[in-house]
């Protein structure tokens, strides 16, 4: 059960305590707002700040962005847009891994990386402290073996020394999770899933089991958004669009579930709200379950 005590906002799915503050479960992924291949400045600019400024208006108070979007351009589109912050606001970024000529995602886990890149984080989007720092394990693709010991030790460091709010995870295994809840208080793991990639079911339930939000990136498909009739059928059924309707699906699966999805449209990002508002049917999820697994 969610512990806020904060009422419910009129976005779809409520509220959750997130860390040491309160979060509507319809946040916004701030990544798709730089420009082709998460490199260099938007397109359309005055577009870009201006759904950031609708998604707060409308009552969203959890952002997800990372200093390596861009990079540097995404933070410094949130600080423009929404620089001072509201109190109600929830900025999550990521360390772990920074960016190459190329447009590469290149590791940076030592203890100096992660320090300048919390400190990148502190200037670009223009606060004394962070309020969620997610560690990016893995690659682009998945999840790596292996441990994540010294960088957690490393951003539990930062935390005491008041750089950063609350600690959480990204591209991580169930047993990386584990060993990171070893050292430090984790509030979050932000993975890939969404109605069509289900890998991280047992996760989610136990993460839900310890109050612990699970935040699924690529909720829409990401690059590649998502298709499939029977997504079509259930949302032409709730008279909602069928993204929309895998926004619903995601927030009936779980509790802990918050939504990050990404767009620079504010038509988008209205279609989304109303669409994962819809109420799906228990046929209409035993569908929707059938073709993730
Ligand atoms: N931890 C990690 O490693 C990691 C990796 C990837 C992403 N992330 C985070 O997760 C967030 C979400 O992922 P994402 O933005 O890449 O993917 P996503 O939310 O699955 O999908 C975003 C894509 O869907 C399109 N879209 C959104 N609403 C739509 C609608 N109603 N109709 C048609 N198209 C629609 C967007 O295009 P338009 O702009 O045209 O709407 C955009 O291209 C990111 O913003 C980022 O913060 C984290």
């Amino acid at each position: 059960m969610n512990t806020s005590t904060t009422p419910a906002t009129l976005l779809p799915g409520g509220d959750w305590a997130l860390g040491a503050r309160t979060v509507s479960r319809f946040g916004y992924g701030a990544m798709q707002l730089a420009g082709p291949g998460v490199m260099g400045p938007p397109a359309d600019r005055a577009g870009a700040l201006a759904v950031l400024r609708e998604a707060v208006d409308l009552g969203i108070t959890h952002i997800d962005t990372s200093d390596a979007y861009g990079p540097h351009y995404t933070n410094q589109l949130i600080h423009e847009a929404l620089h001072p912050y509201p109190e109600s606001l929830v900025i999550a970024t990521k360390v772990g891994a920074e960016r190459d000529a190329q447009g590469g995602w290149p590791t940076a886990r030592e203890p100096s990386a992660l320090r300048r890149q919390v400190h990148d984080n502190l200037r670009t989007l223009g606060v004394e402290r962070l309020d969620l720092v997610n560690l990016r394990m893995g690659d682009a693709a998945s999840p790596r073996s292996g441990s994540l010991a010294e960088p957690v030790q490393t951003l539990l460091e930062l935390q005491q020394e008041g750089l950063i709010r609350d600690l959480g995870l990204s591209n991580v295994t169930d047993g990386q999770v584990a060993e990171a809840q070893g050292i430090a208080r984790i509030v979050c793991v932000q993975n890939m899933y969404n109605v069509a990639h289900r890998h991280d079911d047992a996760l989610i339930s136990r993460l839900a089991g310890e109050q612990i939000a699970y935040v699924p990136f690529f909720p829409l498909g990401g690059f590649t958004p998502l298709q499939s009739e029977t997504l079509s059928r259930v949302a032409a059924g709730a008279g909602a669009s069928p993204l929309s309707v895998a926004l619903a699906w995601l927030l009936q699966r779980s509790p802990n579930i918050l939504l990050i999805p990404g767009t620079s449209s504010q038509a988008h990002l209205l279609d989304n709200i109303a669409g994962a508002a819809v109420v799906l049917s228990g046929q209409d999820i035993a569908d929707l379950d059938g073709f993730g697994r």
